[in-house]
């Protein structure tokens, strides 16, 4: 893959990091690895150091609701979600991906995005940017993109859109989703570079934290680190 030869290039010019999440069970059958090789290769191109995560091939269990990540600021269940997490906090950009299934996205990144309430409560994608890539069967690319757009968002990260391709629309389709990724790839690394503002999501995370504030003080008691680290913050 082009991606993992300009990372070595690229690795020693410049700390600007993006990950990568492929979540398809087909590895390197997967129509979605498509997208996320051209979008990588973008980001390379632009000067990225890139990373790419299968998590498909991972060991990361459901969420059981313990609510150790509340009081202790870490996931105590052990198996890969701690890695995989610190690599997405570590980076700049994350690029998330998934086929749709049953207009969803596939268990495998699901069952991360459940993993993921302390990112939620402390907002640790703060100052990150992400954009989302899906291959559907047939169709509602749209609604599954902004199911991990919105896992982004809920993180407290930007997101600068998506891209899509309905597989039944032919190799035409998936050429230019191809080149859109790529570009889109690009784009990512100039949206990092340059600190974008998206006024819109803004104005939504804010709102959010406003009504979200409420919550954590209810659970004060035992929510102990999410509380210590909005006051740290300044949020409350
Ligand atoms: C379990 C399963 C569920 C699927 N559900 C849908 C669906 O609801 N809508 C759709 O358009 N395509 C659906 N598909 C088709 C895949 O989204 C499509 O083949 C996609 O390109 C596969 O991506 P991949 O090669 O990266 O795994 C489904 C495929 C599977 C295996």
């Amino acid at each position: 893959m082009k991606f993992i030869d300009n990372f070595f290039k690229n690795k020693e010019r410049n700390n600007m990091k993006i990950v990568g999440i492929l979540s398809s069970p087909r590895g390197k059958k997967s129509n979605t690895l498509k997208l996320m090789d051209a979008a990588l290769d973008g980001a390379v191109e632009t000067g990225a150091e890139v990373e790419v995560i299968d998590v498909a091939k991972l060991n990361i269990k459901f969420c059981i609701a313990c609510d150790a990540c509340h009081k202790k600021g870490e996931c105590t269940i052990k198996d890969d979600f701690n890695s995989v997490m610190g690599k997405i906090l570590a980076a700049d950009g994350i690029i998330l991906s998934s086929p749709n299934y049953i207009t969803n996205v596939t268990a495998q990144l699901k069952v991360l995005f459940d993993r993921s309430p302390l990112m939620v409560h402390e907002q640790l994608f703060e100052g990150k940017y992400g954009f989302s890539l899906t291959t559907a069967g047939s169709g509602e690319a749209d609604f599954v993109l902004d199911l991990m757009n919105n896992y982004t968002k809920a993180c407290g990260g930007n997101t600068i859109g998506g891209v899509g391709c309905v597989m039944s629309q032919g190799p035409s389709a998936l050429e230019a989703a191809i080149e859109k990724s790529r570009e889109m790839g690009k784009d990512l690394v100039k949206a990092i570079k340059e600190k974008r503002q998206y006024p819109e999501q803004e104005a939504a995370n804010k709102a959010w934290r406003e009504r979200f504030k409420y919550n954590l003080l209810a659970n004060k008691d035992h929510w102990t680190h999410n509380c210590d680290y909005w006051i740290e913050k300044g949020w409350m």
